[in-house]
């Protein structure tokens, strides 16, 4: 193994996993407390906060003398979102934000964490429009994942969104925003709908393979991404199969989707998160069918660009040949097979669970210039033009 090349790792969130661990939330944020906690906690959809969880939680939250205030984000959050939150509570003296949900969710919990210290708007921020660098004062943050996607609950960054014509996608990043503490509970897994659980599983399948094949990886973020892929392998088919029963496939993508994300910190993302940023910018495509929906296609044009010179891309097309042995269970023991066979195996995953085409948003051939404008090839490991850019977009509409 090659360990000379130098690389940085960051810090990892205090990690609580297990089936019933939402339980144990109230303890954690008493923990060595001297006074009255009060916390905010930031949920996301409707149906989190009627499940019985919900009701469990808060009675339990009383029970242990904390004080929490509430606040519902439907959809992806946007700066405006950030701002009125963090504004209309930063006089509460929140000790905890604690966010419990998607993405969606997780980010927004996120950035009001990193807001309610500061003042003005989280958009002076934002990267590739920041007026100011954040200095990494924040709220304390907990993370609950109630899908098993975007890895957010052990990321850096949030992600903020505005949707339209003019529509951006941009990142509040600092190391500081990694959670304090990952809570992750694959019981409240079970009741997240089918086609959720899939986009979402793409998501991360898509990180753990960007994270993987990244030109920044590391042997420690490599060791991270295999394993993640082992467990996607162990439980996408299953919980999609029997989500709302199979704890233990939940526990396998719940997994998962931690490791894509502790990879995805640490090694960047490849070319299909450069398309989703635009592509969810402009069209209300949820991410993790923006992702699901170009892994196949992106896989594809990247192998087919590395083979034009195998010899030096040989570590590269060995890690893609790895995961093709990994997700189809068997090895053909020749670079070329392997390789086409993940090229395979995602073609049928996709098709197996439906992913949308990107057509299903709106998207048309003439809306491809503008998407390619600012999609980006970050981290992959081999350049693609524009034209083979344009041809993963083509094959998807
Ligand atoms: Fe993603």
């Amino acid at each position: 193994m090659n360990t000379s090349p130098a690389f940085v790792f960051a810090r990892m969130p205090e990690l609580h996993f297990g089936a019933g661990q939402l339980a144990q939330l109230p303890s954690l944020l008493a923990h060595s407390a001297q006074q009255r906690q009060r916390i905010l906690l930031i949920t996301g959809s409707a149906s989190f906060v009627g499940s019985a969880h919900y009701e469990k939680l808060t009675l339990a939250l009383t029970a242990a003398g904390i004080d929490y205030f509430q606040q519902a984000v439907a959809g992806e959050p946007s700066p405006e979102l950030v701002d009125q939150t963090a504004e209309r509570y930063r006089a509460e003296a929140i000790d905890w934000v604690v966010a419990i949900g998607g993405g969606s969710a997780m980010d927004a919990g996120k950035a009001i964490s990193a807001m309610l210290p500061q003042q003005g708007s989280v958009t002076a921020y934002l990267e590739g429009m920041e007026t100011a660098k954040h200095d990494g004062r924040k709220t304390p943050f907990v993370a609950v994942p109630t899908s098993s996607g975007t890895g957010s609950e052990a990321t850096k960054n949030a992600v903020l969104s505005r949707i339209g014509a003019s529509g951006f996608k941009a990142s509040l990043r600092h190391d500081n925003f990694i959670p304090d503490v990952a809570l992750i509970d694959p019981e409240l897994m079970l009741s997240c709908p089918q086609g959720v659980t899939a986009a979402c599983g793409l998501d991360a399948l898509t990180q753990l393979i960007e994270a993987y094949v990244s030109s920044k990886a590391s042997p420690l973020t490599d060791a991270l991404a295999l394993s993640g892929l082992q467990h996607f392998s162990a439980g996408f088919d299953r919980a999609l199969a029997d989500g709302d029963r199979d704890i233990d496939a939940r526990g396998e993508l719940a997994y998962a989707a931690f490791l894509s994300g502790v990879t995805l910190a640490n090694a960047g993302l490849g070319v299909v998160h450069g398309f989703a940023g635009p592509l969810g910018a402009y069209f209300p495509i949820p991410h993790g069918v923006a992702c699901g929906t170009l892994l196949g296609e992106a896989t594809r044009a990247t192998i087919d660009a590395l083979f034009a010179a195998p010899e030096q891309n040989r570590l590269a097309l060995e890690k893609y040949a790895r995961v093709g042995a990994l997700l189809a269970g068997q090895t053909s023991g020749a670079l070329r097979d392997d390789c086409a066979q993940l090229v395979a195996t995602l073609a049928a995953l996709i098709e197996r669970v439906a992913m949308p085409r990107l057509s299903r948003y709106g998207i048309t051939r003439d809306d491809l210039p503008k998407i390619l404008d600012k999609a980006n090839n970050k981290n992959s490991p081999v350049m693609l033009s524009r034209e083979q850019m344009a041809a993963i977009l083509e094959a998807r509409l």
